[in-house]
């Protein structure tokens, strides 16, 4: 009943993951018994099988300490200068708290004073000014707005900072909760060495108590979180990989829409000879040839997808690239003959995807439009026509490139950009603490309908001929949806 993959995609078809479906196994184990543990490269060990992708409107600092807080990893991108995105994984690595709170804003002590409480509600004193030393005391907004002479020092209107008010930066959601109930406090500041790491507010705490439980966070060897990063392939990466190592990266990605090149190739082994102990993930890539050639200059894992991506417009403008089922299980196979693990990059819009892309052969999914509308991705919420929205853009958009992201579509030498990608937005998702642990649910639930308790259980069913697939035709694809209904506005009686 049905075709094993060797046969469905050795046909001559290039397949999205919407083109194809998996038929039911046998149920043996309860959901519960799925696991989802996976690596995300040679040496990286993940709990849950998620990765936020190198874009600037996806991880910056908040979503990457999300993603490792849920037990996957976040790779901050490389649309910034060196020095602003080593800044950010360091933040992102020493926050211990995955929750959306307040940026710590600090003046001096004895005489700083500042022009507006500008979305803020507090302002900490601290010893020099930044938040590189002891917090000696706050003001509140409404003390603030009170002053007569906003000139006036701070100093003077300064609440007293006992020590209930600073907690050790490792403390956990439930411990600072005992504290901010104990002392019914609004807020603490969380402190590392005499230093302000984070500020976490009793709001910020309230908003996450129905979500579920974390799980293993993804905690590298230095107690801290593991954060990955992208560069390009120019020169001047090498530099910034500097930074970026010196800032406690624990994998680079190497960001490139076509990844079987010269310069990358050359970039792997220099970062390998230079920084045996980084992981390095290579690609994009969507053929067995590709793959090869990265693993042979000793990528430690596989970036794969190319024009698969819902801002993505490569495949049109450039009349190459692969569906991203076919791309998926071509690249896992030779991949995993040298123990390579796979990640499957875009065109995730939903947990079923997710299944397909992990038991095609991929070891993780990376994801850009699925995080873009959360809490923790950079940018604003913006109301339009009654919903609530974040922008999210393609990172070779013509947008996107002014800022320097064109090298990943190696347009770094020609005097005319072409965009390979577009500028849009999503719905607000709320915080990725809360989606992606029921998305995970649903993943194991899909593990369970074909019998398989693992990632790697998953794999060998698929490559042994015993799960089988089929193509669904238009007709298919329709009836698979959500198909039929007239809409529906509910009524308040
Ligand atoms: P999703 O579908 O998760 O895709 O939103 C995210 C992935 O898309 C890739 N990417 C691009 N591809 N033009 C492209 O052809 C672009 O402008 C662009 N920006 C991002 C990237 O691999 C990302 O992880």
């Amino acid at each position: 009943d049905g075709f094993s993959s060797e046969r469905l995609f050795n046909q001559g078809y290039s397949y999205t993951y919407d083109d194809v479906i998996f038929l039911p196994h046998y149920i043996d184990f309860p959901t519960d018994a799925v696991l989802l543990s996976t690596r995300l490269s040679r040496n990286i060990h993940l709990s849950i099988p998620c990765v936020a992708s190198p874009m600037d409107t996806v991880t910056e600092s908040y979503m990457a300490t999300a993603m490792a807080a849920l037990g996957g990893i976040g790779i901050v991108h490389s649309n910034c200068t060196a020095s602003e995105q080593a800044a950010m994984v360091a933040s992102a690595k020493s926050r211990r708290v995955p929750i959306f709170s307040l940026n710590p804003m600090t003046v001096k002590a004895p005489d700083g004073c500042i022009d507006s409480f500008d979305g803020l509600d507090y302002v900490f004193v601290t010893e020099s000014g930044t938040t590189k030393s002891k917090v000696v005391g706050y003001v509140e907004k409404s003390d603030w707005e009170n002053l007569s002479d906003k000139k006036e020092e701070l100093f003077n209107y300064m609440r007293d900072c006992s020590s209930k008010v600073s907690v050790p930066w490792n403390y956990d959601l439930g411990q600072i909760n005992a504290v901010l109930e104990e002392n019914e406090l609004d807020f603490v500041v969380l402190e590392k060495d005499n230093e302000v790491v984070d500020v976490v507010t009793k709001e910020a705490l309230e908003g996450t108590k129905g979500y579920p439980k974390l799980g293993k966070g993804t905690v590298g060897s230095d107690g801290k979180w593991m954060v990955g990063a992208s560069i390009g392939t120019r020169e001047s990466d090498k530099e910034r990989l500097e930074h970026l190592v010196k800032a406690g990266i624990n994998v680079v990605v190497l960001d490139s829409s076509q990844g079987n090149s010269i310069y990358q190739i050359e970039l792997i082994k220099y970062v390998k000879k230079t920084y045996p102990e980084l992981d390095v993930i290579g690609g994009n890539v969507v053929t067995m040839y590709q793959a090869q050639n990265l693993i042979q200059a000793g990528v430690d894992g596989l970036r794969v997808g190319m024009g698969s991506g819902s801002i993505c417009t490569t495949q049109e403008v450039c009349a190459v690239g692969r569906g991203q089922a076919t791309a998926v299980y071509k690249v896992s196979s030779i991949a995993s003959q040298s123990g390579v693990p796979v990640i499957a990059d875009g065109g995730i819009s939903n947990s079923g995807h997710i299944v397909k892309a992990l038991v095609l052969g991929a070891s993780t999914v990376m994801m850009g439009s699925f995080l873009a509308g959360s809490t923790e991705a950079p940018g604003a919420y913006e109301v339009q026509n009654g919903r609530r929205i974040k922008k999210y853009r393609g990172m070779g958009s013509l947008e996107a490139m002014t800022k320097g992201s064109d090298a990943r579509y190696l347009g770094d030498t020609a005097k005319l950009k072409i965009a390979q990608g577009v500028v849009g937005a999503v719905a607000d998702k709320g915080s990725v603490l809360k989606f992606i642990p029921y998305t995970m649910q649903a993943v194991k639930q899909g593990f369970q309908d074909l019998g398989a308790s693992s990632l790697q259980s998953g794999h060998e069913l698929l490559r042994s001929g015993t799960l089988r697939l089929e193509v669904r035709t238009g007709a298919a694809q329709v009836e698979g949806g959500v198909h039929g209904l007239v809409s529906y506005e509910k009524k308040s009686f």
